[in-house]
């Protein structure tokens, strides 16, 4: 950030707001973003504005402004090495362990979900685990069920409510560098076509066998508790590179108190774990972890 935007007493005021309400910490991108933001603002009008989002008990104001800071890049399948993990070991084993201890419902969180691709993705997994181990059925090639007694439930949490739309639409389209870059072939049956016409692009929508398992939230990972309980799977990635290294603890320990015991979570690859006496680490190859003790 320019020298005279970090002298500047709002500014500071301001980057601590953000950091307190979304754990947010200084990167030259949010750089970027803010001086996009002051453009054009002199001092006054910015020291009022910041006092105007401090004093804003509703918050919406700021959740706007988070809006334009926050970066939604992602795609489905980011990350191979780490998802592979999860399609060739993790799902696997704990589809064997629910049937083993008869509890019939899998439940896998996506933690900074951004605009869904990686929930999907999980959700897309795990029935293909469920299909591997003769429990799902499928009658034609993305027709697929599971009986009544299995459950499948995926969440996907983001702070950014526009991501959260657009994960709830489940409708991607389909041009280069966009969600389907590194897309398997073998997972296409589980999304419809959908041409591009008279000015739309061309997209793919999330089919109907998948849509039931899915729930799409808003939640703000500083936030104390977690929004659910009881996980198998926890994955929070390429987030935590965004937020304040003091709050990454905090974050852990939210993401921890969803998991059940022996529940896993995986993190970014560049990302460290705080709570290690909290887990069991699992390596596979060169990709880690952590299952919960
Ligand atoms: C780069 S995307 C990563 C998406 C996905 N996890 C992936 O790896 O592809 C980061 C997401 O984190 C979200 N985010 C940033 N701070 C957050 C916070 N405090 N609580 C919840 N989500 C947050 C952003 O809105 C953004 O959608």
């Amino acid at each position: 950030m320019s020298a005279s935007l970090t002298s500047s007493a709002s500014v500071v005021r301001l980057l601590s707001l953000l950091r307190e309400f979304a754990g947010f910490r200084p990167t030259p991108q949010l750089e970027r973003k803010l001086e996009k933001v002051f453009q054009g603002m002199g001092e006054a009008a910015l020291a009022r504005w910041v006092e105007s989002l401090q004093a804003d008990a509703s918050r919406r104001e700021l959740m706007a402004l988070v809006e334009d800071l926050t970066n939604h890049e992602t795609y489905f399948f980011r990350d191979p090495p780490q998802l592979e993990v999860l399609s060739r070991h993790v799902l696997p084993a704990l589809v064997r362990e629910k049937q083993k201890r008869g509890d019939k419902t899998l439940r896998l969180w996506s933690a900074a979900c951004s605009t869904g691709e990686e929930a999907w993705t999980l959700a897309m997994m795990a029935l293909t685990a469920l299909l591997d181990a003769g429990i799902a059925r499928e009658r034609r090639p993305g027709d697929i069920w599971l009986p009544p007694d299995w459950r499948l439930e995926v969440m996907g949490t983001d702070i950014s409510r526009q991501a959260i739309r657009v994960a709830r639409d489940a409708a991607y389209r389909t041009e280069s560098l966009a969600s389907f870059r590194q897309f398997p072939e073998r997972y296409r049956r589980f999304f419809d076509d959908v041409p591009a016409a008279a000015g739309q692009p061309a997209y793919r929508h999330v089919g109907p066998a998948l849509r039931p398992y899915l729930r799409f939230d808003l939640f703000n990972l500083i936030s104390p508790a977690p929004p659910c309980r009881d996980q198998d799977l926890v994955i929070c990635r390429n987030v935590l590179i965004y937020l304040d290294i003091g709050m990454h603890a905090q974050v852990q320990r939210g993401l921890r108190d969803a998991l059940r015991p022996g529940g896993f979570l995986m993190l970014g690859v560049v990302d460290r774990l705080h709570l290690c006496e909290d887990f069991h680490d699992r390596w596979f190859e060169r990709c880690v972890i952590h299952e919960r003790k």
